[in-house]
């Protein structure tokens, strides 16, 4: 099969990993007999540098003319100076809002060699294996108004708003997730006070008839919190909206001990998928050949199995990764004790070996 996917890199260790999802992408498509087309485009700093804008249209016009995106990190102290509609995650924003990316996945599984890199203890660490369904388009992040008011402006004004249609497919993609999955369904919102949140409740109501084989049960965020970090293992799928979403899953990331490990999709209502590791640009460690690659390649892997219906292709690259932990190799910022640190060109090359 041949496929054309655009690799946006972006900037900092962005650019470094990148290489990780082309490289994959190659064996991949040896071992299996597929063709990928791959297509560099600029977005963030570097688009800024070479095109005085953060999305450029021909990275916009490139994203809709392929199968499916992979996207680095964007951002570095170069471009902090710029007013905040100028800046290079202004890129990131705007490209998911463009290609209509409201369903932002976050699988969070237990890397059984990471657990001793974890805050928790080892027994609650090993036993997670959870995708976080954040909307991503709605809520407060792009309700209006949004600004500040009264005489001194000192009234600050945000906007919660959903329509009950932006509700339904983000709670239906869940439950379609769920009914794949174990069957476990948790809806997290703040119903008792909200009344964004008690639409939403209702909408998973209804919406659970139509699932019969899924286990539904609602909570309030701040329990979902603490529930995270005192009993992870217990959740299997959780639906929830921007910003809890937002929240939730940085607080759930780092049971596995890295940024570096955790990949995303991004998902419109056809099904196209923008797919980006959860951490930023490093730029602490960019051009050190320090940063960890995993991320971005388990984000290729997501890719395979959820755009291009290559779900054999997308766990071989999975298993490479679980082989390669196994085997103690691990990058600097994961503290695994005995295990040989490698750079980011070496872990690369020893996960496209066992691909
Ligand atoms: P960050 O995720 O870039 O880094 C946080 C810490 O984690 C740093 O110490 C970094 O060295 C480490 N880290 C992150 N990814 C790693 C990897 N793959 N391997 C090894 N270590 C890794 O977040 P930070 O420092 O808050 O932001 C840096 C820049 O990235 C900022 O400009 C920010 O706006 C941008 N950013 C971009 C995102 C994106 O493109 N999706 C998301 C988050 C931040
Ligand atoms: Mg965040």
């Amino acid at each position: 099969m041949k496929k054309k996917i655009a690799v946006l890199p972006g900037d900092g260790i962005g650019r470094e990993i990148a290489s990780g999802a082309a490289a994959v992408l190659e064996a991949a498509g040896k071992r299996f007999g597929h063709e990928f087309e791959i297509e560099y485009a600029e977005i963030g700093g570097a688009a800024i540098d070479a095109h005085g804008t953060p999305l450029p249209d021909s990275t916009l016009e490139l994203a809709k003319n392929s199968d499916a995106v992979l996207l680095g990190a964007v951002g570095g102290p170069k471009w902090d100076n710029l007013p905040s509609a100028q800046r290079p995650e202004r890129g990131l924003l705007a490209i998911r809002k463009e290609l209509g990316l409201f369903a932002n996945l976050r699988p969070i599984p237990s890397f059984q060699k990471l657990v001793q890199s974890s805050p928790l203890k080892p027994e609650i660490a090993g036993n997670v294996n959870m995708l976080i369904v954040r909307e991503l388009t709605g809520g407060l992040y792009f309700g209006k108004p949004s600004e500040r008011r009264g005489e001194n402006n000192e009234v600050v004004v945000d906007t919660l708003q959903y329509t009950r249609d932006e509700i339904e497919r983000i709670v239906v993609k869940a439950f379609e997730f769920a009914s794949g999955r174990s069957g476990r369904l948790t809806s997290v919102d703040k119903a008792n006070v909200l009344e964004s949140s008690r639409m939403w409740r209702e909408i998973v109501n209804e919406k659970a008839a139509d699932y019969p084989n899924v286990t539904v049960d609602h909570m309030y965020v701040d329990a979902a919190a603490m529930k995270l970090i005192s009993s992870p293992g217990q959740f299997d799928v959780i639906v929830t909206e921007n910003l809890f979403g937002d929240i939730l899953s940085d607080e759930a990331s780092m049971i596995t001990g890295s940024l570096g490990m955790l990949p995303s999709a991004s998902l419109s209502e056809s099904g196209f998928g923008l797919y980006e590791p959860v951490h930023g640009s490093a730029p602490d460690i960019a051009g050190q050949n320090k940063a960890n690659p995993l991320a971005m390649i388990l984000s290729t892997a997501l890719m395979l199995k959820y755009s291009l219906n290559m779900r054999e292709e997308g766990e071989a690259i999975e298993r490479a990764v679980q082989s390669v932990l196994n085997d103690g190799y691990c990058t600097s910022d994961l503290q695994m004790e005995g295990s040989t640190v490698v750079g980011t060109d070496q872990m690369i090359e020893l996960v496209t070996k066992r691909v």
